[in-house]
């Protein structure tokens, strides 16, 4: 095929496809903007092979970031036979897919991403495949497997097994060595799939409109956790020369799930109950702590959330908790959520991240987004579901608004991170092309969650609470797509002319594709007024105009949420606070001391802003023991701005303690881009 036709077909795929679903779903009009069309953005350069390979497929789909052909072929069932090989720092083994055949297509492209890939075999026999010598980035080198004619024919169905091995360069996965954890004694490794990692995990179909069963048989000297039901260890078998012997660690997942919930983890892990279906995953020496941190929570909110939508579809609900470089505050893989250490701060104070990854059970793990573009779909329902676990098992509904007006100024940070007119600042932002990590940020999380926040206003709450159930019935164990939701919401609201005629004046085109900020609801302040307040009082002091002595009794009232809500209004501040009036807030609020990484690390931001150079070494000791993004990245920025040599060495010193993804993101910045991840 020559380019301009490959070019062309490639215009095809993307109009067919989308007008194609516009008009069988709704009106064409509210599709493609007139308005708020997609601008145009700066497109990574993609390969003459790619737009071949991609034009080639005659059977287009609606995810932009995958390579495989998932509408030909599609994987019902994986299992993963993995020995996790710790010396090597890598897995090998061999995985299974059994495809369905959707379409007569006599190739299986499959999405790999830094995997030696050595052989594929299907019914013990050989099978041609080839796996692209050229990466196509940021989606990897595409593994074409090519069937007989035999397999097109006449089966609906194949098994394919890829024999395969990951590598150094893989971005799924952590490797420590015993020096690196917290009691030095064994190795650990750890999976972070989300969004397009699983594909230097396992070959497979990367696109969360693909759902299969799973079979994990993992191999390890050390406890296993996956995200499946555990079926048990077996078939010991002793170590070489003097090495430690490895176990058969199994889970099954019958739930059918997308590829980027694939999650393993294995170390020195010991599991104690924190709730009747839950138990909790760490190191020994970290368990009881972090027993306690979870027990008074969990059950309570998987009840209020069943109670909300249906009951909880996973059997169990555990929490691994992680070591400290866990990139993110939580990653909601089936039966265990993986959970940043800095959630066990000795005062239950962030518990609300399982809330949220409980709520993931729901919206993104059995109802999920079909493409990244409609990532909000997964993250703004979760977090409108967090919130309202919350108001209800505290039975404050102000708790609710509280979070959103939180969540308001991280909407705020993200738009001027990334600019109001900016691609990633729309609801459903075009990604063909792009990294969905790139477009990370809070905006899918609050741009979405306040939207389903208006609906419930608009439609009243009554009614909204019979849509929730009914939506995630109707896309149980499916994907779907804005325009689909959006269709939902008709249909269910047809004969209901009140509603109706409220979703018809709805501006659609604006709601999916205006960039910058939506209309902000009225949210009760209640909660926030005293902690702005309180910032209004410093800020009146920094500028000598008020005698206001600070003492602990400011804050003795305050939860920890209502003191980052302090924290944030000081840095927001016009002009920063004097280095002295910094020593002050740290002694009589405790900030300098306090084990609530959430709460020191925003005071550290207002040292740093402050040029508080007594503080300069602990916020650089801090960016260097917690490898949770959402702390690095700010501690990096106001480090580089007034020590950077400080923020350089720091690096230096910790860059093999981060987590691969962390780690590019803290390069870059030195690099002299701030604005990476803003999240
Ligand atoms: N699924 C996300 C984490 C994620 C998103 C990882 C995109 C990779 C790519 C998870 O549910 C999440 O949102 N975690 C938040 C916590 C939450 C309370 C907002 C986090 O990590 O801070
Ligand atoms: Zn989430």
């Amino acid at each position: 095929m020559n380019k301009e036709s490959a070019n062309s077909l490639l215009g095809i795929f993307t109009t067919t496809v989308r007008g194609f679903l516009s008009t069988s779903k709704r009106p064409k009009s509210h599709f493609q903007s007139p308005l708020y069309s997609q601008t145009p953005m700066v497109m990574r350069p993609i390969s003459d092979a790619a737009v071949e390979k991609a034009a080639a497929s005659i059977h287009p789909h609606r995810d932009p970031n995958t390579l495989s052909n998932y509408n030909a072929w599609r994987t019902q069932h994986t299992t993963a036979n993995y020995e996790i090989d710790f010396d090597n720092k890598r897995l090998h083994g061999s995985v299974t897919l059994t495809l369905k055949k959707l379409a007569d297509e006599r190739k299986i492209v499959l999405d790999t991403s830094y995997l030696d890939v050595s052989a594929v075999t299907i019914a013990g026999k050989k099978v041609d495949w080839e796996l692209a010598a050229k990466r196509i980035e940021p989606y990897g080198s595409p593994l074409t497997i090519s069937l007989g004619e035999q397999h097109v024919a006449s089966t609906s169905e194949v098994s394919v097994d890829i024999e395969v091995s990951t590598t150094k360069d893989c971005t799924a996965l952590q490797w420590m060595t015993p020096a690196q954890t917290s009691n030095k004694k064994q190795p650990y490794m750890f999976s972070q799939c989300q969004a397009i990692h699983a594909r230097s995990l396992l070959p497979c179909q990367d696109t969360p409109d693909v759902k299969s069963t799973y079979t994990f048989n993992l191999r390890s000297p050390l406890p296993v956790v996956a995200s499946g039901l555990p079926t048990g260890a077996r078939e010991f078998k002793a170590g070489k020369g003097g090495e430690s012997g490895t176990l058969l660690y199994s889970f099954h997942q019958e739930v059918p799930m997308p590829s980027y919930l694939f999650a393993v983890a294995s170390g020195d892990l010991a599991s104690a109950s924190i709730g009747p279906r839950s138990t909790v995953w760490t190191g020994p020496e970290e368990l009881t702590d972090c027993q306690w941190e979870f027990e008074a929570d969990t059950e309570a909110y998987i009840q209020t959330a069943e109670k909300i939508v249906y009951p909880y579809a996973w059997t169990q609900y555990n929490v691994l908790v992680l070591p400290p470089s866990f990139p993110y505050g939580g990653m909601e893989n089936p039966v265990f959520t993986f959970a940043t250490p800095t959630l066990i701060s000795g005062d239950r104070a962030n518990v609300d991240v399982v809330a949220h990854e409980l709520a993931h059970s729901w919206s993104g793990n059995l109802v999920s987004c079909a493409s990244w573009e409609h990532f909000w779909l997964n993250e703004g329902w979760t977090v409108y579901l967090e919130r309202r676990i919350q108001a209800a098992v505290h039975n404050d509904e102000r708790i609710r608004d509280f979070s959103a007006l939180i969540g308001w100024k991280a909407l705020s940070d993200s738009i001027a991170q990334f600019g109001e007119d900016h691609e990633y600042t729309k609801l459903i932002p075009n990604l063909k092309g792009q990294d969905p990590d790139d477009a990370f940020s809070s905006i899918p999380y609050e741009k979405g969650s306040t939207f389903l926040y208006h609906l419930e206003k608009l439609i009243g709450v009554e009614k909204w609470d019979k849509f929730i159930p009914h939506y995630f019935t109707t896309y149980k164990g499916r994907s779907l797509d804005s325009y689909e939701f959006k269709a939902t919401l008709f249909d269910f609201f047809a004969s209901d002319a009140d509603a109706s005629k409220k979703l018809n004046e709805i501006d659609w085109d604006t709601v999916f594709y205006k960039p910058g900020f939506p209309e902000k609801p009225n949210f009760d302040t209640s909660l926030a007024d005293a902690c702005l307040d309180l910032a209004n009082k410093w800020q009146a002091l920094n500028e000598g105009k008020s005698d206001f002595k600070p003492s602990a009794d400011d804050i003795s009232k305050f939860t920890s949420q209502q003191s980052y809500v302090f924290l944030e209004a000081v840095q927001g501040q016009p002009s920063p606070l004097s280095a002295s009036l910094v020593e002050t807030m740290g002694k009589e609020y405790a900030y300098a001391s306090s084990k609530n990484v959430e709460l020191v690390s925003r005071f550290y931001v207002i040292a740093l802003r402050a040029k508080a150079d007594q503080f300069y070494k602990d916020a650089a000791a801090l960016a260097g023991r917690v490898g949770r993004m959402k702390f690095v990245r700010p501690l990096y920025k106001e480090l580089l701005k007034v020590d950077a040599p400080l923020a350089r060495e720091t690096f230096e010193k910790n860059k093999d303690f981060y987590h691969p993804i962390c780690r590019s993101m803290v390069e870059k910045m030195l690099a002299g881009n701030a604005n990476v991840g803003p999240f």
